[in-house]
């Protein structure tokens, strides 16, 4: 088998990414360890900046996420007993488009088996070799036969725990990291959201989060502990602690519902540097973290493909490596603001055990500070819609 570039990892950099390549002519094959459906349950991303949907539309799966996509010109800030609103279209000119990731993975995975365009799912073993030449290979077992994939370029589209930045040598990169001591426990109801628009808590029982996938299913997030698990939360557990962390105007519009599903994920600042080794590229969940509370994870993972994608168009389009040669720096300078924002709003909306009640009022102090400055307010939706990262 032979292909212009070799994707490794079918989630919304790989498959975005591979969308954009076919929109250029460039020839793509993505190889995935899990199956398509093991892909579409995985629930997490909610939020789209108009980048990344700009994104999509020009990957030609722009339709559903315009047509079903919640538009939201604004988000709320709960604390004190009271909520704040940030209005994004006042302060920015900009909203963001509530469209789950399993909606963006399941558009581009139809587009792209529609386009007849190969994505080989259940890989096993898959391996990389020969990015530091000119003839890179992935090597992986389907069905018990071991392939071989020979390419110009690998795109390493794993995610955290994958393949390509394993395989590099120590020391050819550097790592930046911070995890912290909490988690989120997620869980999805077929229910009604509690408001219009996002809710972001800082209560001092812990961070709580009300999101949505549509008008009738919503998505609730609280901070526990690091070492929690679902099985430890009952349905009604989750609900009476949800209720407790937010304003009772807000608590008392929750409606509840059995969990579709309860999962918990750690919160983890990352980045490694750089994200080209050769012909091999890194890309998204492969090249960094943010805790999720900037909603910033996937829109990274977006742009850093979309980047690629263009790169890669002018190296066979116009035969220049400019693109290839400033792909890392360009990503990066983009990764690092969307990292500050995302350690902020993190520390700023958590409850820390070790700061104590003086990091509490701290807290307090420089969320009264945020809601009554416009200055600081502009700043955090300039940030959150995406604008103060380009
Ligand atoms: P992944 O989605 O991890 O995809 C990598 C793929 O590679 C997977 O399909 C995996 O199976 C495959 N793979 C791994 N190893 C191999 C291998 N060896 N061989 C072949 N394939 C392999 N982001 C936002 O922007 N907004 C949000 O609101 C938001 N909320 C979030 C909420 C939660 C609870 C979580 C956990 C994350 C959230 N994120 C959010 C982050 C977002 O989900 C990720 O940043 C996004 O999934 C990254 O996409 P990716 O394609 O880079 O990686
Ligand atoms: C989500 O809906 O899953 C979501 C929304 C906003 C975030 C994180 C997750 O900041």
């Amino acid at each position: 088998m032979r292909t212009q570039v070799a994707i490794i990892g079918a989630g919304p950099a790989g498959l975005l990414l591979g969308a954009l390549l076919h929109q250029a002519g460039v020839d793509a094959v993505i190889v995935e360890q899990r199956s398509a459906d093991y892909v579409l349950g995985r629930i997490r991303a909610g939020v789209l900046e108009q980048t990344t949907v700009a994104l999509l539309e020009q990957a030609g799966v722009g339709q559903r996420v315009q047509a079903e996509g919640l538009r939201h010109d604004g988000t709320e800030l709960a604390f004190g007993g009271t909520l704040h609103r940030i209005d994004f279209q006042a302060l920015t000119g900009r909203h963001v488009m509530v469209y789950g990731q399993t909606e963006v993975t399941r558009d581009l995975m139809q587009a792209r088996a529609e386009a007849g365009l190969a994505t080989i799912y259940e890989a096993a073993n898959v391996a990389i070799a020969g990015w530091d030449g000119a003839t890179p290979t992935v090597t992986f077992d389907k069905d018990g036969v071991r392939h071989e994939l020979r390419c110009d370029f690998i795109a390493g589209c794993d995610g955290y725990h994958g393949v390509c930045r394993a395989s590099l040598p120590a020391g050819a990169i550097t790592a930046y990291e911070k995890v912290y001591p909490f988690g989120w426990l997620g869980v999805l109801a077929e229910v009604p959201p509690a408001t219009e628009e996002l809710v972001y808590a800082n209560h001092e029982r812990g961070f709580a989060l009300c999101s949505q996938r549509s008008r009738t299913r919503s998505r609730y997030y609280l901070q526990c502990p690091a070492d929690d698990r679902p099985e430890r939360w009952s349905d009604t557990a989750f609900w009476d602690e949800l209720r407790r962390r937010l304003p009772a105007a807000v608590a008392e519009r929750v409606v509840t519902g059995p969990s579709i599903e309860k999962s918990i994920a750690p919160l983890r600042s990352f980045v490694a540097e750089p994200m080209r080794f050769g012909r091999l590229f890194l890309a998204g969940d492969a090249a960094h973290i943010v805790p999720p509370t900037g909603a910033k994870g996937l829109n990274l993972a977006a742009s850093d493909v979309g980047f690629l994608a263009q790169a890669l168009a002018e190296f066979y389009g116009e035969r220049s490596e400019a693109g290839i040669a400033g792909y890392s720096a360009r990503c990066l300078a983009r990764i690092w603001k969307a990292e500050r924002f995302s350690w902020w709003f993190t520390s700023l909306m958590h409850r820390f055990p070790e700061a104590g009640e003086f990091g509490a009022r701290m807290q307090r102090a420089e969320l009264d500070y945020l809601v009554g400055s416009t200055a600081a307010s502009t700043a955090l939706a300039e940030n959150y819609v995406g604008l103060r990262l380009i």
